[in-house]
């Protein structure tokens, strides 16, 4: 057998740039279209979230709108993700600080009109962090009075005004990208919409545009931390891909290196695939590697690569959680898996496994939804955050 040596375009991992970002076009184009007119109006725009299973390309996307705002030239970008347990304060204040510095290389008139931007930032980091780590290399005053309440929506608010006053001064505008933002402690998130509600009301809000990431759960997230949620966000769903979308992220990166995929194999990847993003990846990777012509994919290589993949993506991304359950939810996830990755209504769980109210279940339900597992797409539903779980559990239990 030959040894095919090219190197493999695929990429399979959290975040990794996929080479060919497929199904995406829209999304970004209308981001695209609200930066510019936000750069062009020094006028804000609403605030984006972006929601979507697990390792169907949230990250990649917002790295990708970060790298189209960088290379404008017009766009300072802070990107932060969010942790279960740790408050976005202390990443914000790395992150805005690092920004701050380097807008201070922006022009001569940069450190003049960031003065009081960076003063209003003193106060906003002493209160989050006393001891002050980071600095600019000169004095900088806090500024008594603004963002030093120790009210976090309010500081915020105070602070991204003072900067978005400064960037419209300066022909600049801020990016502010939070990824996984369902994990944010809960008055964060609240202290978060306050602040960006209000900086929206204003008759011509500052040029600043917030786009958070995270799983399907995060608008029923943020509706709970304030209740109006709900309209201060333009909502965004981030869907697996259709088979054409898919065939693409398949095909262009292999016809850049010269290589054909059949036809009939083709068809088998993308059958397999189900138009979800990291399996795309993952198969595309093992196929490559198992074709035996350097110049074309045929079927057998397909179904040799998909196997592979399958192999590796039941072992890294399914086994792990099915192992780390417990059995009374493992009963809970078997349960939801007869309706093959479809949500399930609580009242079928609470007759599938034999119990005889719906509170039977809540311990492992809420348990599950905590750990990012599953959420409640609707009110009485439950659905895998995971796309592919079903079918690992249909192939786990018939082991
Ligand atoms: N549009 C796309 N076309 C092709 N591949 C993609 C696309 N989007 C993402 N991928 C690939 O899918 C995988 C997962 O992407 P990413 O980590 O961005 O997903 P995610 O939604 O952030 O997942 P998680 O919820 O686990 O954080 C990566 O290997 C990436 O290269
Ligand atoms: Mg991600």
């Amino acid at each position: 057998m030959d040894i095919v040596t090219t190197t493999n375009p695929f990429k399979p991992g959290a975040g990794r740039v996929p080479p060919e970002l497929a199904g995406r076009d829209a999304i970004l184009t209308a981001v695209a279209r609200t930066m510019a007119q936000i750069v062009a109006d020094s006028e804000g725009d609403r605030p984006i979230v972006v929601s979507g299973l697990r390792g169907v390309g949230k990250t990649v996307l917002l790295n990708e709108i970060a790298r189209q705002a960088k290379s404008s030239g017009r766009w300072s970008v802070v990107k932060i993700e969010a942790t279960p347990g740790r408050g976005l304060q202390q990443t914000l204040v790395r992150d805005l600080h690092q920004v701050l510095r380097s807008s201070l290389s922006l022009g001569d008139r940069a450190r003049e009109q960031l003065g009081r931007a960076l003063r209003v930032f003193r106060s906003f980091q002493l209160t989050v962090d006393p001891r002050g780590t980071y600095g600019f290399g000169f004095e900088v005053d806090p500024e008594p009075g603004f963002a030093d309440s120790g009210a976090m929506e309010q500081d915020l608010e105070d602070l991204l005004r003072e900067i978005g006053l400064a960037y419209r001064n300066l022909d600049h505008a801020l990016l502010i990208a939070v990824d996984e933002l369902q994990d944010a402690p809960k008055s964060d998130l609240n202290a978060l919409n306050v602040a960006l509600h209000n900086l929206g009301q204003e008759s011509q809000p500052l040029p600043i545009l917030f786009v958070g990431t995270g799983l399907p759960s995060l608008p029923a997230i943020l509706a709970d931390a304030t209740s109006y949620a709900e309209r201060l966000f333009d909502y965004r769903r981030l869907d697996l891909l259709d088979d054409e979308e898919t065939r693409a992220a398949l095909t262009v990166p292999a016809q850049r290196a010269g290589v054909t995929w059949r036809r009939d194999a083709l068809d088998r990847a993308v059958e397999s695939i189900q138009g979800y993003p990291y399996f795309a990846q993952a198969c595309g990777k093992h196929v490559w590697d198992s074709r035996t012509d350097p110049d074309t994919i045929s079927l057998d290589d397909a179904e040799n690569g998909v196997l592979r993949a399958r192999d590796e993506v039941d072992q890294g991304l399914y086994r792990s959680r099915w192992d780390r359950a417990t059995p009374k939810q493992r009963e809970l996830l078997r349960a939801m898996a007869d309706d093959d990755g479809n949500p399930s209504a609580i009242q079928d769980l609470v007759v599938r496994t034999g119990k005889t109210r719906t509170s039977d279940l809540s311990v492992s339900r809420n348990e599950l939804i905590k750990n990012g597992h599953i959420y409640a797409p609707d009110r009485g539903f439950l659905a895998f955050t995971v796309p592919g779980m079903a079918d690992f559990i249909h192939r786990a239990v018939s082991e």
